[in-house]
């Protein structure tokens, strides 16, 4: 299926299965290191399983982000401004877009998603919320340039990218978004938008196992249910009873590590194709990037955005930045 913006969505084969979904996982399986990227876990199971992840104890990434977005509609309203369109990248969250919307009294609202239903979903709250506020859907894939609807185009806009969802990135996938983002919001078009992002803070490992490792086992449950959907949509045979759930800080990479850890040797296919782990190997399912105030601003600047403003919550664990599209110039 194509969207009005081109952009594939879905592409379903005969059988109904997704093919970008089969193709990463095939390719992901055969590598040396196996791996499946992080966006796969999101299916109906797996959304919900973040849900409930976002109300452990140990996970405080949303809380903490909350706060800020809770405590600093002031500060929003004054460096922001009201008239901005806002264009979210993702759809919104329940929570934090409208604690967001009713800070700085937005011209628009644009949410992109390349899931419909969500986007559809979170439209529909959104502008029972704010009746003054219109609300343009966009289904599109905005790790690329997407074509914002006529009706905003024109005006002044703000990105809102939450959750520190870029700390899912390595640095040049990142970067890649970042500069998207920043032709997606018109920056080469005589104007200068501003992107507001959440990026999580480096801490105690501890912490931060815990946070991605929780007692009650919801993170567990969270990454076996990728290998719960590949067998459900690609026909595959993985035993998931002998693969167990790892997060580990890696601290040379400032990321959280997630993996599925085969407990003996085991042979199994997805879509016809055999594949065998040894005892201990490992499929590797999501990066969760930290960031301190310097990497996180490397990687802003990297990706074409200067920093204006930082906020992090009262305990110091996660920030929000506030940034402007950096105007191009040749020197220095
Ligand atoms: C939604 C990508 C920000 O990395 O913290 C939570 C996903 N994975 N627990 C994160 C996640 C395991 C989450 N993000």
């Amino acid at each position: 299926m194509k969207s009005d913006t081109g952009i594939a969505i879905v592409d379903r084969d005969e059988d109904g299965v997704d093919k970008a979904f089969r193709a990463d996982v095939l390719s992901g399986l055969r590598q040396h290191q196996k791996a499946v990227p992080a966006r796969w876990f999101y299916d109906e199971r797996g959304s919900q399983l973040f849900e409930q992840i976002t109300q452990l104890d140990e996970y405080y990434p949303t809380r903490a982000e909350t706060e800020i977005l809770r405590e600093r509609g002031d500060d929003f309203a004054r460096l922001i401004g009201p008239e901005r369109s806002v264009v979210e990248f993702g759809s919104g969250s329940s929570v934090k877009t409208p604690l967001l919307l009713e800070a700085i009294d937005p011209a628009a609202y644009v949410p992109l998603d390349i899931s419909g239903d969500f986007l559809r979903q979170s439209a529909a709250a959104l502008a029972e919320k704010f009746p003054g506020v219109p609300v343009h859907p966009v289904e599109a894939d905005f790790m690329r340039k997407v074509a914002l609807p006529d009706a905003v185009a024109p005006l002044r806009k703000l990105g809102f990218f939450p959750g520190s969802t870029i700390g899912n990135m390595v640095a040049r996938t990142a970067v890649d978004l970042l500069r998207s983002m920043r032709s997606t919001l018109g920056a080469d078009e005589g104007h200068l938008p501003l992107l507001l992002i959440g990026m999580d803070l480096v801490k105690d490992r501890d912490v931060l196992e815990a946070a991605y490792d929780d007692a009650a086992g919801v993170t567990a449950a969270f990454n076996l249910n990728l290998a719960e959907r590949i067998n459900r949509e690609l026909g595959g045979t993985i035993p998931t009873g002998k693969l167990r759930h790892v997060a580990l800080w890696n601290d040379d990479f400032a990321r959280i590590e997630m993996h599925l850890r085969a407990t003996e040797a085991i042979a199994f296919s997805v879509s016809g194709h055999d594949f065998e782990m040894a005892e201990g190997e490992t499929i590797h399912t999501e990066n969760s990037h930290k960031f301190t105030r310097r990497s996180a601003n490397t990687l802003l600047l990297a990706g074409g955005w200067t920093p204006l403003h930082r906020w992090t919550d009262s305990a110091r664990r996660f920030s929000l930045i506030l940034a402007r599209a950096t105007e191009h110039r040749d020197a220095p």
